[in-house]
């Protein structure tokens, strides 16, 4: 069993569980992802590690509830409370090295995975710019854990009652526009990596984003998370999930996100009944 150490709640939808898995924040780096399991027949999730820290023993996972099982873990698990498995980590770690100058965009839940890659880069010598987003001003958090690691940071709110009015893209352009990075990180919603990488295209920075392909195994031998990059196949869970989003098809990708919607919606309907 896994002990959840320390639970903060960001707003209604969005919470941080800091659960104590020695091995596992022992070999985590930025990028890597977990795999969590609440309790026998319940499904697996993956979560992008938000943070690890080698000295307590723990790795951080930001959550949205969004359906039926991280529903359960906001309702049902508090501070103190084990769960059944915690797998990790997986994936395939960021490639960190000094590029010069990185540019690390978030957007809402992908906030916080872009965090342990923005102190690998600051940590690597370069210079970094944080463009952080949210729907709104109550859904911000980790601004100060940013601020650390960011030579400058944009904050935006999509209804302007915080920061910067408007989409993490506009800041993006202003800044592409105005001091050129050599590197873009871009973590958020498909349709908001998507969005950045088409921002970033014209100017030819390489972007990397983080693929958050539905993932059943995460062995490399479903195929639930296929995902075509320039002309191969690729498996998200094994050989992501960053991959460089110029080459991503998300076309493709944005189509096979909805292939559970119908499941994913009876699940959580009957779990609230
Ligand atoms: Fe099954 Fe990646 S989750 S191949």
């Amino acid at each position: 069993m896994y002990k959840i150490i320390r639970r903060e709640t960001f707003s209604d939808s969005t919470f941080l569980w800091e659960v104590l898995a020695p091995d596992v924040a022992n070999s985590a780096q930025p990028g890597h992802f977990v795999m969590v399991r609440l309790h026998e027949g319940s499904e697996r999730i993956p979560l992008t590690v938000a943070d690890f820290d080698r000295n307590r023993g723990t790795i951080t996972m930001v959550i949205q509830s969004l359906g039926k099982t991280t529903i359960e873990m906001r309702d049902h698990y508090q501070e103190g409370d084990s769960f059944a498995d915690f797998v990790g980590p997986l994936g395939m770690p960021q490639h960190v090295g000094k590029v010069g100058h990185v540019v690390l965009v978030g957007g809402g839940l992908g906030v916080a995975p872009v965090y342990p890659q923005l102190r690998a880069f600051k940590d690597a010598g370069n210079r970094t710019t944080g463009i952080i987003g949210f729907r709104n001003k109550d859904l911000v958090f980790w601004e100060d854990r940013f601020k650390a690691y960011c030579d400058d940071l944009i904050v935006c709110t999509d209804d302007g009652s915080y920061g910067t009015p408007g989409f993490v893209t506009s800041a993006l352009k202003e800044v592409l526009e105005r001091d050129k990075p050599d590197l873009v990180i871009a973590i958020g919603p498909l349709p908001m990596m998507n969005a950045c990488v088409e921002t970033t295209r014209p100017f030819g920075v390489k972007t990397m984003v983080s693929l958050n392909a539905i993932m059943v195994d995460a062995t490399g031998m479903c195929g639930s998370c296929r995902v075509s990059v320039g002309s191969e196949v690729k498996f998200a869970c094994v050989d992501g999930p960053d991959f460089d989003g110029h080459q991503v098809d998300f076309r493709e990708l944005l189509l096979r996100q909805r292939r559970f919607n119908v499941e994913e919606a009876k699940a959580s309907e009957d779990y609230a009944h």
